[in-house]
This record gives C-alpha cells, structure tokens and sequence, in this order.
C-alpha cells in the first residue's frame, strides 16, 4: 500500500502560517534562553533550559536564525549572537566536546550566525569546532570516531548520525582552504556507505570498526530496537546527509545511496506518514512515534529537489509537502499553553530489551525535531541558503 496516495501537500501559504506560528513561538521562549540553552527534549512537553554542554544545544540558536530570517526582528538577532558567544566560549574552553557532534551544535549556531550577520567569533568557533572534528579522524578504517576516548577498543565506532556533521567540514575547506576537512569528508561518507547501508536500503545505527585491520566488525544500535532494525532517525540522518553531501560533491553514488535508503522510509510508513521510533514498528504498533524524524526526512527531500531534473524534483516535492502537511495538522503545537516547543511526539532514546541507550525524551518535543520542522516549512516555502 502506498500510503502517501492521495495525501494533500502542505501549500505555501500553509507552509508560510505554519512557520509564523513557529516564529511566535519562538519569540516567546527569547527570554528563557537567551542566557541558557534549551534542553534536548521537553519534559510533559515543556522544555527546560540547560547549560550549554549538551550535543544538542546548537538547535535552539538555529531556530533563532530561521526566526530571525522570517522576520527580521533584532530581538532574534540580538539572542542569537549571545548564543554565538556561548558557542566560541564552548570551544575556547572545550566544554564536552569530546565526541563528534561539531556539526549538529556549530552549522545552526556558528556558521549560520555568520553567513547571515558576518559576525566573526561565530567564524572563529565554528572553524574550532571543524579543527575538532578533523582530530577524530581514524586512518585505520578511515572514519570519524564518534565517541568516546580516541582509539579506545569498546569505542571504536562511527554512527550514522555523522554525516550530519560533515557540512560543517566542508563548509571549512571553503573557508579556510585547507583541503583536509573535504578530503576526509569524504573519506568518512565512503566508509559509511561501504558498511552502514544494508542491501534493502535500510541503516545500521553504529558500525564498529577493527582497529588492526580497518574492515567492519559488526553493526550495531544504540538507540535503535535491535541491531539488526533500523532506528528511524537513523535512517532520516542517511537521507538528509546524503543529499547535502550531494550538494557539495556530486557524487552519484551518495545520490544512488540517497534514493535506496529513501526508498526503505517510504516504504515502512504508517498512514499519517510519520515513523515510529524505529522502522520495525509499523501501523497499529503500540509504541511512540518520532516526529523529527520526519521533519528531517523533509529537508533531505526539498534539498534534494533543488539538486535533480524537474520530474524527480517534483516527485521528492510532493513527498515532503505530504509529509509536512501531516506533521502541520497532526503534531505541530497549536496552543503555547500546552508546550514551549513546535511539534510534539519525538522520541529521543527509547530502551529496548536490545539497545544501549537511556531512555529519555519519549513522546515528548526534541530540539532538533523543532529546529528541522522549521527548516522544512523555511525550504518549502522558497529559496534559502542553508546553514549546512
Ligand atoms: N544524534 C543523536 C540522535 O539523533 O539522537
């Protein structure tokens, strides 16, 4: 069954209300984080502020930018460049940023701050946070290390997430000219493409590497159901990393790869097309859904729309309009007394009898769920130059 037959597309007008509501939303929660930094995941809904030490603080200040680009206020200029500073503060001091995730807290904080104001300590941290990612680099297996002391045996993994870290790489090759950040960029997403896709299209979450030899040793989960499914933000991570790595390189082996782990999404949709938690889980499965799966999944497709001739561009548009559109209806918050965040029902990590996690955030608002759902709507409405 096809379940996006005969599902209406979010309209532009629809796309611009639905971003608005986003915008007022976040102007509201400026006063509670402009000095601190949201919480990865609300609890009952309302998200908390935090330090700024978490992999995820990097989504509230993207949101700001995406606010700030709606709506010109400086009210959103002003708390995104504080969030700037906290963000070069972060890297001078190198508060936990001993794991991989430079991307996902410096494109949406740094170089957005930077390609939209032409601040320069956003420049200056986000190229830290490049320098950074660069160190985790392991030749033997040729992968960014995701985790974890370098080189130590029970870490020596990737994830797939990573390639959501790889635009900030290349994005410092242009800017620093150091051809390094592409050249292991690359390096890394062929790894991953060798042994994180399996042949149905589906993803391994993690993939342990061997550290005498370099070839795969096993795939594994963290906050999949089991090592052998395919957790879906996992397999959202795959589809939106590989269209921007398409963006930058052009390769058609990563647009093959894009088309073959899209295709396994597609097909393991319920009916209102928005995943469970992990794409084991299909229609009438009791578990909770993860929202910001599917806002990512839109992004991957309006950018790939951007990158392919008219038909195929036309057909990725259709998905992600169906797409949003649900996500519009069905899960954005509607009433700011009932959650400080901009969708509802993301899952975070969900134990299993099977996976590593702890749990945390089930059913509840994620960070970069909101910071992606704002981004899809800013895509689908008209031209944008990405922060990633
Ligand atoms: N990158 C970790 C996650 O998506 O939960």
């Amino acid at each position: 069954m096809n379940v996006f037959e005969g599902k209406p597309v979010l309209s532009q007008a629809q796309a611009r209300q639905a971003l608005d509501v986003c915008v007022g939303q976040v102007r509201r929660n400026l006063p509670k984080f402009t000095r601190a930094c949201q919480n990865h995941s609300s609890i009952h809904n309302v998200y908390p502020p935090c330090d700024n030490d978490q992999w995820t603080c990097g989504f509230w200040p993207g949101e700001v930018w995406l606010a700030y680009e709606r709506d010109g206020g400086e009210a959103f200029k002003t708390t995104g460049l504080i969030l700037a500073d906290s963000f070069l503060d972060r890297a001078e001091r190198g508060v936990a940023l001993d794991h991989h995730d430079m991307g996902f807290l410096y494109t949406p904080a740094c170089v957005a701050a930077w390609k939209l104001t032409g601040y320069e300590p956003a420049r200056r941290a986000a190229l830290m946070a490049a320098g950074r990612l660069l160190a985790r680099f392991q030749p033997v297996g040729e992968f960014f290390q995701a985790w974890g002391e370098l080189g130590a045996p029970d870490n020596y993994r990737y994830i797939i997430d990573c390639l959501l870290n790889l635009p900030l790489l290349y994005w410092a090759a242009d800017e620093s000219g150091d051809p390094r950040y592409r050249t292991l960029a690359g390096r890394h997403i062929a790894t991953c493409l060798r042994h994180s896709v399996r042949d149905d299209g589906s993803t391994f979450h993690t993939v342990f590497m061997d550290r005498e030899t370099g070839r795969m040793s096993r795939g594994a989960t963290c906050q999949g159901y089991h090592d052998n499914s395919s957790w879906a933000r996992g397999q959202a991570w795959a589809i939106y990393g590989l269209a921007l790595s398409y963006r930058y390189v052009r390769d058609p082996v990563y647009k093959e790869a894009f088309d073959r782990v899209l295709a396994y999404y597609l097909t393991r949709l319920p009916d209102d097309l928005v995943p469970y938690w992990d794409m084991i889980f299909t229609s009438g499965d009791a578990e909770p859904r993860d929202s910001s799966s599917a806002s990512i999944t839109a992004c991957g497709l309006l950018e790939m729309a951007g990158l392919t001739p008219p038909a195929e561009a036309r057909r990725y548009r259709r998905l992600a309009g169906q797409t949003l559109k649900s996500l519009v209806d069905h899960y954005s918050v509607k009433n700011p007394e009932e959650s400080n965040g901009l969708v509802l029902h993301g899952t975070y990590s969900k134990k299993s009898p099977y996976n590593t996690c702890t749990q945390e955030g089930v059913d509840e608002c994620v960070s970069w769920g909101d910071y992606f759902y704002m981004e899809a709507l800013t895509r689908l409405r008209g031209r944008w130059e990405p922060y990633w």
